[in-house]
């Protein structure tokens, strides 16, 4: 029998609601909201401080978080794994660590058109502040990447590559194997916003050989507040530190900073260690459902929504018109109704989708569009999801006044 995912997690199971805005941030199960419980029922003290029993237990369940991320990613080393707040703060950290420390005038940073603004804006502040220039890579309409626009892109002065893995307007993946092939050839480090990917499709750092990785947990059911940082060991060590104050050091004296080794160098503060521990119950979760169960449920869902779709004639899909290349993301536009009303009467019919230019304005302007309605999907969707959004679509034009 077909298990039903949505009795997993108390919002879906206590509410009618249709949540089509998981690329936005996924719904949480009960195994996750309670290990955060659990984390301040049974371990609560100020981890990596207090050396009494508890303060010992607080730190351990922290770092076998580490462990349990640096596995789910296939980092070599727990010490290359670093919590943050969200991926917008890892992207923060290559920037103003690494970025600000390595790039100089005349120097090129690529970005691709496709990325949300938490990787294209830290770059741009580092360009402005070093006189590195951002060469944007280019894309089709439908999101493909060719390789003309490969090589426009590069050149022997590109440094840094940023990229996403998928991107969360189209869905559709960057051909990461060729953009890192590239950016090896020249001699640049590639950072990769692996926010949309890491929930989707198994992301295995040491096989994509890239330099630094970013991510945030609550894309995958973790709590808010918990984000991830992956850096090759080599790198990190000899970056300087992102945010100081506590915890981040080994010695202060009044002319002198030793600060602390990898990866405590660069989580000053009081740290999550709630928010990590239910990032693991979220892993062990997400590992038990599987990314083979998790993408053949949101291409049967992909499937059947851009088949009811493109049946509509005032509705444009954006992107790609192939289901497998949407990794469960699908924007579309409405002939002359404008997605926040789109998104209005969507909710009045009790379905959740995202409306707006999705952090991504240079790509709108590429595809030529201002905005769009995004519906996003995970494996706790269901056909009747899909249903219900697609009936409510062919109703939208009838009730903003138009006579189809
Ligand atoms: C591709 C991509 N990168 C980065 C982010 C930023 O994530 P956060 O807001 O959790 O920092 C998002 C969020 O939607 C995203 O979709």
């Amino acid at each position: 029998m077909k298990r039903d995912y949505r009795q997993d997690f108390p919002l879906l199971r206590e509410n009618p609601i249709v949540y089509l805005d998981s690329a936005a941030t996924a719904q949480r199960p009960d195994v996750v909201i309670e290990a955060e419980m659990e984390f301040y029922k049974k371990y609560n003290a100020n981890p990596l401080r207090g050396l009494y029993s508890l303060g010992i237990e607080a730190t351990d369940r922290y770092e076998e978080a580490r462990e349990c991320v640096a596995n789910f990613i296939h980092a070599a080393s727990a010490k290359e794994i670093i919590f943050t707040r969200n991926a917008t703060e890892s992207l923060n950290l290559v920037a103003y660590s690494y970025g600000l420390s390595h790039l100089r005038e005349g120097d090129e940073i690529v970005v691709s058109i496709l990325e949300h603004h938490s990787n294209q804006l830290p770059w741009r502040m580092v360009a402005e502040k070093t006189g590195a220039v951002v060469k944007y890579l280019e894309c089709d309409r439908q999101g493909h990447i060719s390789d003309v626009d490969l090589q426009a892109a590069f050149s022997e002065k590109t440094k840094l590559v940023a990229v996403t893995q998928v991107s969360n307007v189209l869905g559709i993946k960057t051909p990461i194997d060729k953009i890192v092939a590239l950016a090896k050839k020249s001699g640049a480090v590639v950072v990769l916003d692996a926010a949309q990917s890491t929930p989707h499709m198994e992301v295995d750092v040491q096989k994509l050989d890239v330099d630094f990785l970013a991510f945030s947990g609550h894309k995958l059911m973790a709590p808010m507040g918990i984000g991830v940082l992956y850096g090759r060991k080599e790198l990190l060590s000899e970056m300087p530190p992102f945010l100081t104050g506590g915890e981040m050091i080994q010695t202060v004296t009044r002319d002198k900073v030793v600060y602390a080794e990898l990866p405590h160098k660069f989580e000053a503060g009081t740290v999550n260690g709630a928010g990590a521990w239910a990032l693991a119950a979220a892993i062990r979760y997400l590992q038990e459902v599987g990314y083979e169960h998790i993408q053949k449920q949101e291409l049967l869902l992909t499937t059947q929504l851009m088949e009811g779709l493109t049946k509509l004639p005032y509705v444009q899909i954006q992107g790609s018109p192939d289901p497998k290349e949407h990794c469960g993301i699908v924007s579309f536009t409405i002939d002359g109704v404008h997605p926040h009303d789109v998104s209005s009467i969507l909710d009045a019919d009790g379905i959740a989708v995202r409306a707006g230019h999705h952090c991504a304005q240079p790509l709108m302007q590429q595809i030529d569009v201002m905005s769009t309605t995004r519906a996003s999907m995970y494996f706790y969707n269901t056909e009747e999801d899909i249903e219900k959004l697609l009936t409510s679509v062919q109703t939208i034009r009838r009730r903003m006044g138009y006579g189809e």
